[in-house]
């Protein structure tokens, strides 16, 4: 059942290019100018009317909902506040009918998360559900689903779900924004044509796992490492972050690279390692200069950054990993792969049961 690989995470690792091209199939019109989503019920008078959006997850789902807030705000200019399910309900949280919750979970069955659903949908909100499972809890109850269709996720660490969850939010940033009107049939066509690449480019990444296996093995040699970005490029790091340490039990930690200097920048010595991502154009002059301060502190540097950009970010760096190009909004889609690949080859290298981690489940059913 694991089809010839080693691990459960391996295999779905290697899924994702299928997980894409299955969770984008039928939801987009056959001239690729118009997402299709038949699936949510919401008038176009209803859409327009959402004056907030609020993204609920954990996990792995949440980081998914950290991409997802960029998005939606780029594409359809509503704001958007992300939260982890098990602070939402807790913070009575602002919400009205005109509130777009959104819950995103893999299982569909995560205690934390169906409690915040419940909430929303007491106080009047409509919840659109964003899952992989088919009749799961989370799918019952909420008003919208727009299904991922990554397959069945076994091993405990998620990675065809999280990346699926990613184009269900592009799908549905794009399908906001056609509705609304904030972005023309151009510009649509354009992500979508961007869209259609990323199964093959991460195919291409896919081709490179033995440098990202050594460059694993090095790094689990440490006690302690950093993933450090701006922008979309942060939300990446976190769940870079969470991948590695659920599986090797390194620890570390994801930080918002101008924010170093406030006061983290003081656990950089002589060899830390810090995997720096570096996609976003807009944020690459200034994502440098972050580099700049933990090399200067001795730090060993790798840099994640597009294949465009691989020549100036390499000068920075001790070590290069080059994605390929693809619109800025769309690299998480490609640059995760990677930090999926790193944790894999760590947890392996330190001999841990990959598939399941100490103190961990797949489903998290209680609060
Ligand atoms: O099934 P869900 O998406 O609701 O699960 C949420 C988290 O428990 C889950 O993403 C967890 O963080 C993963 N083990 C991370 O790899």
């Amino acid at each position: 059942e694991k089809s010839g690989f080693d691990h459960f995470m391996l295999k779905e690792i290697h899924e994702q290019p299928k997980a894409y091209r299955d969770t984008m199939r039928g939801r987009i019109s056959d001239d690729s100018r118009k997402v299709v989503l038949p699936e949510i019920g919401m008038t176009h008078e209803q859409i327009k009317g959402i004056n907030r959006v609020h993204i609920v997850a954990c996990g792995t789902a949440y980081h998914a909902g950290l991409i997802g807030k960029t998005v939606i705000e780029s594409l359809a200019r509503i704001p958007v506040e992300t939260d982890v399910a098990s602070e939402y309900r807790y913070r009575n949280p602002i919400i009205t009918p005109d509130t777009l919750v959104i819950v995103v979970s893999q299982s569909g069955e995560t205690a934390d998360t169906l409690a915040a659903l419940r909430e929303a949908k007491r106080c009047g909100a409509r919840v659109l559900a964003i899952t992989n499972v088919v009749g799961s809890s989370v799918a019952r109850e909420a008003d919208d689903v727009i299904t991922t269709w990554a397959g069945p996720e076994i091993a405990v660490a998620s990675t065809k779900a999280y990346t699926s969850q990613l184009v269900a939010f592009y799908l549905l940033g794009l399908y906001l924004a056609q509705t609304i009107g904030t972005r023309d049939e151009e510009f649509i066509a354009g992500v979508l044509g961007a869209m259609n690449e990323l199964p093959e480019q991460v195919e291409l990444i896919l081709e490179q796992s033995e440098v990202l296996k050594k460059i694993a093995e090095s790094m689990a040699k440490h006690s302690s490492l950093f993933f450090i970005g701006r922008g979309l490029d942060w939300g990446v790091a976190q769940e870079g972050s969470l991948k590695l340490k659920e599986i090797s039990y390194i620890h570390s930690e994801a930080y918002a690279a101008g924010e170093l200097k406030h006061g983290t920048l003081a656990l950089i010595e002589e060899g830390t390692p810090v995997i720096a991502l570096v996609t976003q154009e807009d944020l690459y002059e200034k994502t440098l200069s972050n580099i700049k301060e933990v090399t200067a502190r001795g730090a060993y540097v790798l840099g994640v950054t597009n294949q465009n950009n691989q020549l100036e970010v390499g000068k920075s760096v001790d070590e290069l990993f080059a994605i390929p190009n693809t619109l800025p909004l769309l690299t998480p889609a490609l640059s995760v792969v990677p930090l999926q690949l790193i944790s894999y080859y760590a947890s392996l290298a330190l001999g841990h049961d990959v598939d399941k981690p100490r103190n961990l489940a797949k489903s998290v059913t209680v609060e």
